[in-house]
């Protein structure tokens, strides 16, 4: 059977599947996309394939980031994946035609056109953060599997949050987010470790990302500073939900300087951090969140994110997670490992893990000697697509999944709302709301 059918087939299965009807069967496609070292068996099996037998990718947002993901499946199909980029979609034509040139793939305006296309199997966003969300709804409800960018949403869309997670769950459609760092596997060894005991009960954890430089905010390249809204340039589309302004250049280029469309290093760049140790802490969203922080070396005229932040999470059964951050020095501490260069240090009642090199190190408290454990395999980015399409074809869950991703954006609404208001953020579950 040809991949595609197969792969279309097992998704109208795994639809069954989640209404408890059908046991999602692993076929084909599953074969094909199981190990990269079975590329070369797979590459020969891919060359008797044509284009239109293999898995389409749509990615939504041809900037920097949506290169990337069109640079990694492309790596992938070389590698033996049966995978092609189907189609692309931006809102401004000239990112979206030069895309669609190289990819010899189908190109949209609107995420609908690329979400109805039917050569389009699983999406990939690379959007501005506040329109993730509903690109994930939209996506899903066609019946997508969605790997989707961090952070998930903007700082003040909880609601689309909430829904976007609800949407995902229903629809049983696989969902990674962008949070390559995940393909680390200390950090899925050491929330083994937890789960075993080796620390006792886990109560305390520090993590950060640390840089110098704007380059992610007003360092973004201005492609064209003359650009007008218009036919070749969808503002309204840009905007989503955020605040209506006539077309402005830089805010549609250099989104990131604006509060509208983006959190500065609490969205950014703290998915990267809070993410791995979330999951190794396994411990929920937090009850409590303050924070502080501001522009304390990039006041530069335009820019209304903070450079700097800091923010106390507070979990349910006594937790309590630091994660630290500013973009005035990068120190990488000593045995750095995972973004941002500060490695995560778990504490608990009878120990600690940290990560030094290619070890996890368990101190057990009091004078027993540390216990080392060797760390199987490191960050692979390219991985984190792979794995995302593994689990496209099984059904099985991905790596940075809908659940953890929940539990690490409500923590930073809560640290950003808390930031705004000068005030603790309080999530009560029972209401799903976050109050300051
Ligand atoms: N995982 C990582 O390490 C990583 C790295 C960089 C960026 N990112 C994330 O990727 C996302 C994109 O960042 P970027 O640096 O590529 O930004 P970018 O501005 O370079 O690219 C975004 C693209 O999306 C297009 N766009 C805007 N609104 C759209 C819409 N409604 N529909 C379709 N296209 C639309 C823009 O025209 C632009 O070409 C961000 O959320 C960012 O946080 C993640």
């Amino acid at each position: 059977m040809m991949v595609r059918m197969a792969y279309v087939q097992r998704r109208s299965q795994r639809k069954d599947a989640t209404m408890n009807t059908v046991k999602t069967p692993r076929r084909s496609f599953l074969r094909a996309t199981a190990a990269l070292s079975a590329a070369a068996a797979a590459a020969s099996h891919l060359r008797a394939a044509g284009a239109n037998d293999r898995l389409g990718v749509g990615v939504i947002g041809c900037g920097g980031r949506g290169g990337s993901h069109m640079y990694a499946y492309a790596q992938l199909a070389q590698r033996g994946v049966n995978v092609r980029i189907a189609a692309v979609c931006d809102v401004y034509k000239p990112r979206l035609a030069r895309a669609a040139d190289a990819h010899k793939a189908a190109a949209y305006m609107r995420h609908e056109d690329l979400l109805a296309d039917p050569g389009v199997d699983v999406v990939s966003i690379a959007t501005p953060d506040h329109v993730h969300g509903v690109q994930t709804i939209d996506a899903v409800r066609a019946k997508k599997d969605v790997y989707c960018e961090k952070p998930f949403t903007h700082w003040r869309q909880f609601e689309v949050t909430k829904r976007a997670i609800e949407e995902v769950k229903k629809s049983g459609r696989a969902f990674q987010l962008g949070t390559q760092g995940m393909s680390d596997r200390a950090w899925h060894q050491a929330a083994a470790l937890i789960k075993e005991g080796a620390i006792g009960k886990p109560i305390h954890a520090e993590c950060g990302y640390f840089r110098v430089g704007d380059w992610g905010e007003r360092g973004m390249p201005v492609d064209d500073p003359n650009a007008q809204a218009g036919p070749d340039l969808d503002w309204k589309a840009f905007l989503g939900d955020a605040p209506a302004r006539p077309f402005d250049a830089s805010r549609f280029f250099r989104w990131r300087m604006y509060a509208d469309y983006s959190g500065g290093p609490v969205t950014d760049l703290f998915p990267h951090s809070l993410t791995p140790v979330a999951h190794m802490l396994g411990a929920g969203a937090p009850a409590k969140a303050v924070a502080v922080g501001g522009k304390h070396r990039y006041d530069l005229e335009g820019r209304e994110i903070p450079d700097t932040f800091n923010m106390l999470l507070e979990y349910p059964g006594g937790i309590t997670v630091a994660v630290l951050g500013t973009q005035a020095n990068d120190y990488q501490g000593t045995g750095a490992r995972g973004a941002g260069g500060r490695s995560p240090v778990i504490r608990g009642w009878e120990g600690t893990i940290t990560f030094e090199g290619a070890e996890i190190w368990v101190r057990p408290l009091g004078n027993k000697p540390p216990r080392k454990v060797p760390i199987t395999a490191g960050e692979d980015w390219i991985q984190h697509f792979h794995n995302f399409l593994e689990c496209c074809a099984s059904g099985k869950t991905p790596q940075s999944p809908a659940d953890l991703c929940f539990n690490v954006q409500t923590a930073l609404h809560m640290g950003m709302l808390a930031l705004q208001a000068d005030r603790t953020a309080r999530y009560d579950p029972e209401k799903a709301a976050i109050a300051t």
